[in-house]
């Protein structure tokens, strides 16, 4: 239970500060990661590299600035050698991109912190921002704003396209109630992002500047990043000086990402319309405009590279096909046969292939008198 006066304080936190958005945190699992543009023999332009360091870099994406590798400033990563194995940072910033697919991108990730000495004394003071204004990117859904402390209110403010504010209030008493294993809102608190957010600010404020909590929780930590992969262990997170470097090196921030900003419709009659043959476009859903180019079913490799979606054949794969004896391959499918002198749809789990001659034992015999 919390003393009246902290309860009466919090309440006030609340309704002075700014209104707070408390998310009911119902992950919708719409954008899995697809990887058609990295199926192909070749993935970048004639002459490009594809690896940077651990990276693969699949077009539109490219390697080297102004190298022409990309199909914009934006796709074109820095790919910097000064470290072993080398980093790619995304055009001339300092966020490095960590793995790319049809939809998304994994980012580097900034992490707000601040820390108290026993006597409520700040000792140290970071806050976390991000602005991707202008750029092909923005916050998926993915992602979770996460709070850890344990006496501690932090809000995150959108600015630019999305007028967004919201937050989350951790509060514990002792290292005991802490549970680890995920974020239950003690210890650690989440809320959601709207999609399409491309900037925040993430403040941290505490109630009692840790004074009742300073044995065992001397910062605070707030950051955005992929929910599934931030592993919450607990009190033992509280009193980790590395939490900060651990959660760097483990979580990523996943961004959506689309090319131009015009809608499809839009875009196919312009003359730098990305998507090639044997593919389909699809609008970005992030409401920013901008679109992606897909295979079409039946067809696979990079849909931006020229000669575009090729047809894959079905028939040299068997988990691609359900043909019981032959199977033929056609553009974008194929259909199940069977050899001559049997007949049925030719598919397994189907009537598969019968013999004609099996089926009419008796009738034979009585022709045979
Ligand atoms: C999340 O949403 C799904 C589908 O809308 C629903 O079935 C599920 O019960 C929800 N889970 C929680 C924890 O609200
Ligand atoms: C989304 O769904 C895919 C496939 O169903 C699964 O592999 C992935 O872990 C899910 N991601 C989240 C965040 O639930
Ligand atoms: C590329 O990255 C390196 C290493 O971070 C940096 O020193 C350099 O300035 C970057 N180049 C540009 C053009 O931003
Ligand atoms: C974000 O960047 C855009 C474009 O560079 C700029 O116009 C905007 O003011 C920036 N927003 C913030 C909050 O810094
Ligand atoms: C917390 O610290 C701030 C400034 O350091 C101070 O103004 C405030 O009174 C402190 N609050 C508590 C509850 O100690
Ligand atoms: C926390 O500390 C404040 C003053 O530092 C005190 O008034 C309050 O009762 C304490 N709360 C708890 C839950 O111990
Ligand atoms: C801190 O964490 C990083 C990443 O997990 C690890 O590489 C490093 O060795 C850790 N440092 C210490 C002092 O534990
Ligand atoms: C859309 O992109 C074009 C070309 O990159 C640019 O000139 C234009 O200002 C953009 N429009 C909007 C609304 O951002
Ligand atoms: C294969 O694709 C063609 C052309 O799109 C279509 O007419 C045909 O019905 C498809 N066959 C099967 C078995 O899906």
């Amino acid at each position: 239970m919390l003393p009246e006066n902290t309860l009466l304080r919090l309440v006030c936190l609340l309704f002075t500060a700014v209104t707070l958005a408390f998310a009911a945190t119902n992950s919708t699992n719409t954008t899995a990661d697809t990887f058609d543009i990295l199926k192909a023999p070749v993935i970048t332009k004639p002459g490009c590299p594809s690896q940077c360091g651990d990276l693969t870099v699949p077009y539109p994406f490219g390697i080297g600035l102004s190298s022409g590798c990309g199909i914009g400033e934006w796709f074109e990563l820095n790919c910097s050698h000064a470290f072993d194995p080398p980093r790619a940072y995304i055009y001339d910033t300092n966020i490095q991109a960590f793995e790319i697919s049809d939809n998304q991108m994994r980012i580097s990730i900034v992490i707000a912190r601040r820390c108290y000495d026993t006597t409520g004394a700040d000792v140290l003071r970071n806050k976390a921002s991000s602005n991707m204004s202008g750029t092909p990117y923005s916050y998926s859904e993915l992602n979770k704003f996460f709070v850890i402390g344990c006496d501690d209110l932090a809000l995150v403010f959108g600015d630019g396209s999305r007028d967004f504010t919201s937050g989350c209030i951790t509060l514990c008493s002792s290292a005991e109630d802490i549970i680890g294993g995920y974020c239950s809102g003690i210890g650690c608190c989440q809320t959601s992002l709207p999609k399409g957010l491309q900037s925040y600010t993430a403040v941290l404020s505490s109630l009692n500047n840790h004074t009742n909590v300073s044995s065992f929780d001397p910062c605070s930590y707030a950051f955005v990043g992929e929910e599934a992969r931030f592993d919450f262990r607990g009190a033992s997170d509280m009193s980790d000086p590395n939490f900060s470097q651990r959660v760097k090196s483990t979580v990523r921030i996943v961004v959506d990402w689309a090319v131009g900003n015009l809608t499809c419709a839009g875009a196919q009659n312009s003359e730098d319309y990305a998507c090639k043959a044997n593919s389909e476009c699809v609008d970005s859903d992030t409401g920013l405009g901008g679109y992606r180019c897909k295979c079409k079913d039946g067809y696979e490799r990079n849909p931006y590279l020229d000669p575009g979606c090729t047809d894959i054949n079905e028939c040299a794969d068997p988990n691609l096909h359900n043909c019981a004896k032959l199977c033929i391959n056609a553009p974008g499918n194929f259909t199940c046969s069977c050899p001559h002198g049997e007949y049925g749809d030719g598919t397994i789990g189907g009537k598969g292939c019968i013999a004609y001659n099996s089926q009419f034992p008796i009738t034979k015999v009585a022709l045979g008198n």
